[in-house]
């Protein structure tokens, strides 16, 4: 029996192939005849977005003990990655002009949740810039503003995406149509070849990857909670 996706991008190529099926209700195909939702699509974009997180997150004790052992340039390309990817890409180009404007007049709560978020995005803008000039030279030197930087941005943005993940996604999904959510979907992908012209989100994952293996995080397994004691 076919799996839903395989019967989603086998019906995308009969499709294709006859010129005649109608493909109204199928989800985005993405690079690799994927099908991806709207809402995947934003989450797991915060995905990447999480992973330069921690990135900012094991760095920080690090350099208040010993920033000579932490590389500028692969803190560096974090805060390049989380500019084009993040703010460039998924904050101006995705929720700015379609997530907020549709649920700010939902209700109050959400009115004074996208104004909060909005600020927040602002306010990330500024932290970038100066870890983008921060680590801009050769080697770090102590000092508190980075990890300082550091904390406080990440404390921001994981409280920013849980909020998004859990209230504004699902109330911006709810106020559409499903034909309206899936045409979105579609709206979504192309905008993202249009900024990347290719595969913006599969580039995205390679690089924060390739990071982490810099600056020896990229083994799952060392993070892994140690046993608790026994009672
Ligand atoms: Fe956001
Ligand atoms: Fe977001």
């Amino acid at each position: 029996m076919k799996t839903r996706r395989e019967f989603v991008v086998a019906l995308g190529a009969a499709t294709v192939f006859a010129g005649s099926l109608p493909l109204a209700g199928c989800k985005a195909l993405g690079e690799k005849g994927e099908d991806v939702s709207a809402n995947e699509d934003l989450m797991r974009e915060h995905g990447v977005l999480r992973r330069a997180l921690l990135v900012y997150f094991l760095a920080a004790p690090k350099l208040r003990t010993d920033p000579a052992s932490v590389s500028p340039a692969a803190l560096h390309k974090t805060a390049v990655l989380f500019r084009q990817f993040g703010e460039d890409y998924h904050e101006r180009r995705l929720e700015e002009p379609f997530i907020f404007p549709a649920v700010k007049g939902k209700t109050d709560e959400l009115a004074r949740y996208v104004d909060i978020l909005l600020a927040q995005h602002r306010r990330g803008r500024e932290v970038t810039d100066f870890i983008m000039s921060q680590t801009a030279g050769q080697k770090l030197t102590e000092s508190r503003g980075l990890p300082d930087a550091f904390d406080s941005f990440v404390l921001m943005y994981q409280q920013h995406t849980a909020r998004e993940d859990t209230i504004i996604f699902p109330a911006w999904h709810k106020s559409l149509s499903e034909g309206d959510y899936d045409k979105m979907g579609d709206k979504f992908e192309d905008i993202e070849h249009q900024q990347f012209g290719h595969d913006g989100f599969g580039d995205a994952v390679k690089q924060i990857g390739q990071i982490e293996a810099e600056l020896n995080v990229a083994d799952l397994a060392q993070f892994t909670a140690a046993a608790p004691p026994k009672v």
